[in-house]
């Protein structure tokens, strides 16, 4: 089976290469090595699953023409997009790149699809979509676009133009909502990472609202949903991938202290656009794919570290 990973340089997009092309799939990437955070970083990615430069396409989604010559060239069997501008404190400062690459690339990429023929698309959405709605685990159709940052905003509305090119070429499409991914190789803008690089060399660390809780889901269950998704993702059809379970920020500091007693922590209050808390109702993906999240918040933190000290100079 052929497929187009955009975005397959990042952290997400890593692992998922790594583990189809394990499996005997026929892997392109699409990237533009987006400044965003170090490009040196992503390109060391692709060393580490030692990806070969052939299948490697170096191009913008953004570039509307350039995106439907090699979609054209390629004509795959299934397109997973994960390429994104992520990030929600970015997104306050520059909204007008999220329409560019959040948008406008998610359309350019789905057109080229649809104009090739392919007829299987997986797009990479996120929990941010459902705004601030604490308390209660989210299921797929609480999301009412009452989104809180721009970041959110951009995936809302990429979601939309899913379901209206699926109706207008007929393809099977699938939204995967993602709830904050960490793991090895993790994005270096995101907390736990940001906390692991700090505490390595001894930095205090901020937190922002204590009382903040995350539905963290491991590289590896979410690599996992996205296969299960592939093979067995009902037409249409949206999906929460998280770990159905909330750790308070509090609670994550417990986790990390045993490994980091001297720990300095410095408490801050809320930012702008970020949502107090996320959690994920995952039944839907239980019943449709069989997905079940495996790694324990305090084996993948311990993973995690392991990983960090191991490759300090890539942090
Ligand atoms: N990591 C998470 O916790 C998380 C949570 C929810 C949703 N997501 C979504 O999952 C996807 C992957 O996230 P990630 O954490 O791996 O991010 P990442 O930044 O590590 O990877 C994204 C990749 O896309 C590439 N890219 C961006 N714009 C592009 C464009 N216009 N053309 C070509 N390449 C482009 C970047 O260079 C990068 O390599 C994103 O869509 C993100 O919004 C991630």
């Amino acid at each position: 089976m052929k497929i187009v990973i955009t975005g397959g340089a990042g952290f997400i997009g890593m692992h998922l290469t790594q583990s189809l092309m394990n499996k005997g799939y026929q892997v392109s990437i699409i990237d533009c090595f987006h400044t965003y955070y170090s490009t040196d970083r992503k390109k060391q990615h692709l060393k580490e699953i030692q990806f070969p430069a052939r299948d490697l396409y170096e191009v913008d989604l953004i570039d509307r023409e350039k995106t439907k010559a090699i979609i054209h060239k390629l004509k795959p069997d299934a397109v997973i997009h994960l390429a994104a501008l992520p990030g929600v404190a970015y997104s306050l400062e520059e909204p007008l790149k999220y329409v560019d690459y959040d948008i406008k690339a998610t359309i350019n990429i789905i057109e080229a699809c649809g104009e090739a023929g392919v007829k299987r698309l997986l797009f990479a959405s996120s929990s941010s979509v459902y705004g601030d709605k604490p308390g209660r685990a989210l299921k797929e159709e609480d999301a009412d676009g009452m989104t809180i940052s721009p970041y959110a905003a951009s995936k809302w509305s990429a979601e939309s133009f899913c379901h209206m090119y699926a109706h207008m070429f007929d393809m099977h499409v699938n939204i995967l909502r993602f709830f904050t991914v960490y793991g090895p190789w993790g994005r270096p803008d995101m907390a736990i990472p940001k906390f692991i690089s700090k505490l390595l060399k001894n930095e205090s660390i901020s937190i922002f609202g204590s009382d903040s809780g995350r539905d963290y889901t491991y590289i590896d269950d979410i690599v996992h949903g996205i296969q299960l998704t592939l093979q067995k993702g009902k037409r249409g059809e949206t999906y929460n991938l998280g770990s159905g379970r909330v750790v308070k920020m509090t609670s994550l500091l417990e986790i990390l202290r045993p490994h980091f007693p001297e720990m300095n922590v410095h408490y801050d209050t809320y930012r702008m656009g970020d949502v107090i808390s996320t959690h994920s109702d995952i039944s839907k993906a239980e019943l449709h794919l069989g997905y079940s999240p495996t790694t324990t918040i305090e084996d993948g933190i311990g993973n995690t570290i392991l990983w960090a000290k191991q490759n300090e100079k890539h942090l």
